[in-house]
């Protein structure tokens, strides 16, 4: 098949922190898979990041760091555009001129804003109704604002997702509502100009069910908010004593019980991380009551180990070579820029903004 004949996939991350096991097994790994099968296309989501307004440094340093962690779990700038989505300012044109045909209610009622704008607001999520935060947004405490940033958030990843004309989008469940939206904003535009611009991206099929890394706190999705995360770049002694210090139970009390959650998750995070003999031996252990849950979490431990620390070692490695990110950044905005700026000068063209 020749290079421009493949779908175009494209998937972002926002710049908010270290990358976790979760992140590795639920996205990154399998980005890593399709880079020879698809028109791949990863970026970190900088100007997303921005509707929480992190200081300049924090910034600044988050960009750095999942670029490293993007490089060193395997996405490879030979095979996949990687870019810094504020590096292609014809993102934030097409944004202005996409807000235009897009509904302040529809963003308000996104599942996201609604929970964004609560954090702002300081409530928790059950004590106020809908309305009352709407008239919370629009009052006039000025210390409690909810920027327009995070009300036009889904606008962005829509133009993030059409200026490239992508149409396949590996997200999270959580980012599914911002994919319908993008869909509805394409045919919108569309039916608008009585064009055929936008193609409607779908979510990426991986052909088997979704995974969900759990935390090793006994309940949940391991993720940044939780506070439960193993990450790609911990210390290998700090990576030991999170998994030593994991929640589990007095033990199975008689023989092929089932398990509760705590230890139904340390066996999922085995199931990731360790050979399909090794998880057998201690589900064999689990049902006839011999198990030793000391030597479960050493045996994981040393497991995951065996993943994250050739990639910690990388990522230490690429973060001390400015010069390598730079050149991975600078061509991959090339790249990027070239198919945005050619969707940007259609749109324009579309919608009657020429130049004399
Ligand atoms: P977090 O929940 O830690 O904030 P993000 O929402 O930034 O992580 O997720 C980025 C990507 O990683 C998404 O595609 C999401 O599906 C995946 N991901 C995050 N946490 C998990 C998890 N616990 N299990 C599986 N995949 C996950
Ligand atoms: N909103 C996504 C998240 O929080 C990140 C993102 C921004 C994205 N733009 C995108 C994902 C475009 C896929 C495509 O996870």
């Amino acid at each position: 098949m020749s290079e421009n004949k493949k779908e175009i996939v494209l998937s972002g991350i926002r710049s908010t922190g270290n990358l976790h096991i979760g992140n590795y097994f639920g996205a990154l790994k399998k980005f890593v898979a399709i880079q020879d099968d698809y028109d791949c296309n990863f970026f970190i989501a900088d100007l997303h990041a921005l509707t929480t307004n992190p200081s300049p440094e924090d910034l600044h340093k988050n960009v750095k760091t999942i670029l490293a962690e993007y490089l060193a779990a395997g996405l490879d700038p030979e095979k996949s555009t990687i870019f810094i989505q504020s590096d292609v300012p014809e993102i934030a044109e097409m944004y202005l001129l996409l807000n235009m045909h897009v509904g302040i209610g529809e963003l308000m009622r996104t599942t996201s804003f609604k929970d964004k704008a609560r954090k702002c607001l300081g409530i928790s999520t059950t004590d106020e109704s809908d309305e009352d935060i709407e008239k919370q947004i629009i009052g006039t405490d000025t210390n409690k604002r909810v920027n327009a940033g995070l009300l036009t958030y889904p606008t962005l990843m829509a133009v993030d997702i059409l200026i490239q004309k992508a149409t396949k989008v590996p997200v999270g469940k959580d980012q599914l509502q911002h994919l319908e939206l993008t869909r509805r904003f394409a045919r919108r535009f569309n039916s608008f100009y009585g064009v055929d611009l936008f193609p409607e991206p779908t979510d990426f099929d991986w052909g088997c069910a979704p995974i969900k890394v759990p935390g090793l706190d006994g309940s949940g999705k391991m993720g940044k908010s939780e506070g439960n995360c193993i990450y790609l770049a911990d210390d290998p002694k700090v990576l030991r004593k999170k998994v030593m210090r994991a929640v589990t139970d007095e033990g199975p009390q008689a023989p092929n019980s089932a398990m509760s959650e705590p230890i139904a998750n340390l066996f999922c995070l085995l199931e990731l991380a360790s050979t399909p003999e090794t998880v057998a031996q201690f589900r064999q252990a689990y049902a006839d009551c011999s198990i030793r849950y000391g030597d479960l979490k050493k045996q994981l431990a040393e497991d995951l180990l065996a993943i994250t620390v050739p990639i910690r070692e990388r990522i230490n490695d690429i973060l001390a070579d400015d010069d390598y990110l730079r050149k991975v950044v600078s061509r991959g905005a090339e790249r990027a820029r070239e198919r945005a700026a050619a969707t940007l000068a259609e749109v324009r063209q579309v919608m009657g903004i020429r130049k004399f």
